[in-house]
């Protein structure tokens, strides 16, 4: 039998889905992409809020986003109970997304291998990407700046532990 190697799946996950985790998304799709993995790894991003429910993304991510040459095509969605059973990484921004991921997971009695901080898989030892709705422009730039080292972390992590792991099989 052939054995096909089974997609991996990500979702990024922030507070409101209209700031970090769409640029999140975005970001890794454009380099999964540019990697040629397109048909091994699929994305997604929500928030654990209902705040921003089918809105497009916070106009000053957008066109920070845009500056950098990155297009962000997302309307936001809340945390599922489905999104456990989809995906195979939950990548959290901040700490308080984690702690509410975690509550999700024990009301609903939900257990899952790979909910991690997104910066877990890079040097900072799991440093939170801070939350710049309420700060300046500058702010954006700074997110767009981790996120962007960030999920370049998390796709050397993934080529390397896990691709190759199901290629070998
Ligand atoms: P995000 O940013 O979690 O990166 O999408 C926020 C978006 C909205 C709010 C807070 C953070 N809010 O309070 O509405």
């Amino acid at each position: 039998m052939i054995h096909q190697p089974k997609n991996m799946r990500v979702l990024f996950v922030c507070l409101g889905n209209i700031c970090r985790s769409p640029l999140a998304e975005a970001l890794f799709q454009k380099k999964i992409m540019d990697a040629g993995l397109s048909d091994k790894v699929k994305c997604d991003s929500c928030g654990v809020s209902d705040y921003h429910i089918g809105e497009l993304p916070d106009d000053r991510t957008l066109a920070n986003a845009k500056m950098n040459g990155v297009e962000i095509k997302h309307r936001a969605r809340q945390l599922n109970k489905r999104d456990f059973k989809s995906f195979d990484y939950i990548l959290a921004m901040d700490k308080s997304n984690l702690s509410e991921i975690n509550k999700f997971m024990q009301m609903h009695h939900i257990a899952h291998d790979n909910v991690h901080l997104l910066r877990s898989f890079d040097q900072t030892e799991g440093q939170e990407v801070p939350d710049p709705y309420y700060g300046g422009d500058e702010g954006f730039q700074k997110v767009f700046d981790i996120l962007s080292d960030a999920v370049d972390s998390f796709l050397v992590f993934l080529k390397e532990e896990k691709l190759a792991e199901a290629d070998a099989r």
